[in-house]
């Protein structure tokens, strides 16, 4: 299996697979993503086989700042303060896609805009620019499973399918990032992610809704079953039976579960975003008949957290 410690050599063999149109798992400060070159559709089109994700689902497309992202995407005023207050960092943006941009339709799944993040990651900043191309890169899971946050879980999710897995250890963010479109007067949320909601009305200076989830072209990736563990989950628990496994949060943690983990203690919510994803897939592995959550406030990044939770806990 090739899992390589992400040393500047190793970098460099990868993104020299990108160049040959093979497709590359690798970190960034949010999850770990399955990269291929966004202008090659031979490529992306093993990201979507490996992953067997729908065609309709667009990727996001990764650059390395703002001058590169608008060779593929019209920037307004509002756009270019969203990127200037948060690139690199964990938010993407929707955007009108330039006709001539090169990029693949299959990266877009034909849509006429497009979404674009700068990572704030070294290994995924080597890379754009050993390769100096556009990376298309979803999370490196199977479709509606759980994102990996380490390399241990991309082996896990797509074992020798990608031509090569960069390994930068764990991400510190944990959770994927948040999409914005601003593609007309008012920019709108499209997934709530690791930059809180709060963060970027801030910036605005007005609030901003969260797409209506029942219009799927405004946001095609927000399939109701996601990130989910095989173990079904039980929310918003204060209490535990003998065969669960408990996911706490916080001082309140009920006794007497199959086992427990904790994510985080001190009741922090980047505690908690850094270490969900992790904890769902090992509580996963326990044997557990299901793994009970306790409560996790809904406000700040808790709301990410939350909005991940409840997708995971969908039935089948
Ligand atoms: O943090 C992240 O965003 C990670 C890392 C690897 O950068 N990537 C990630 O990609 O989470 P993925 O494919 O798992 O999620 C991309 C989301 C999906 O919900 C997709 O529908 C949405 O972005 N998306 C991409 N292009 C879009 C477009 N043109 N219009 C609306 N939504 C779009
Ligand atoms: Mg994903």
């Amino acid at each position: 299996m090739p899992v390589l410690a992400a040393t500047e050599e190793a970098i460099f063999q990868a993104a020299q697979a990108l160049v040959r149109g093979e497709i590359v798992a690798f970190p960034t400060e949010t999850v770990y993503g399955l990269g291929a070159n966004a202008r090659d559709a031979h490529a992306v089109t093993k990201v979507f086989a490996a992953k067997d994700r729908p065609r309709f689902n667009p990727l996001i497309v990764h650059v390395p700042d703002i001058g590169a992202a608008e060779t593929y995407a019209a920037f307004d005023d509002t756009a270019r303060k969203l990127a200037k207050a948060f690139w690199p960092g964990p938010l993407s943006l929707v955007l009108p896609k330039q006709p001539a941009s090169g990029i693949a339709d299959l990266v877009t799944a034909g849509l006429d805009t497009i979404a674009l993040r700068a990572p704030n990651h070294a290994i995924a900043q080597a890379l754009l620019k050993e390769t100096q191309l556009p990376i298309a890169a979803p999370s490196a899971n199977r479709s509606g499973r759980i994102s990996p946050t380490d390399a241990t879980h991309v082996v896990a999710e797509l074992g020798d399918l990608p031509a090569m897995i960069l390994d930068g250890g764990p991400c510190v963010r944990g959770l994927e990032s948040t999409v914005v479109r601003v593609t007309g007067e008012t920019p709108v949320l499209l997934r709530l992610g690791a930059v809180p909601r709060q963060e970027i009305e801030a910036v605005l200076g007005h609030s901003i809704a969260l797409a209506n989830e029942d219009a799927p072209i405004a946001s095609p990736g927000q399939l109701e079953r996601h990130y989910a563990p095989n173990t079904p989950l039980r929310l918003d628990a204060t209490d535990v039976e003998p065969d669960e496994a408990l996911l706490a949060f916080g001082t309140e943690e009920p006794l007497g579960a199959l086992t427990t983990i904790n994510l985080s203690v001190a009741g922090d919510l980047t505690e908690a975003a850094t270490n969900l994803f992790a904890g769902l897939r090992a509580l996963d592995e326990t044997g557990a008949s299901r793994i009970a959550v306790t409560p996790i406030p809904d406000q700040g990044l808790g709301e990410a957290i939350n909005d991940r939770l409840r997708r995971a806990a969908k039935a089948r």
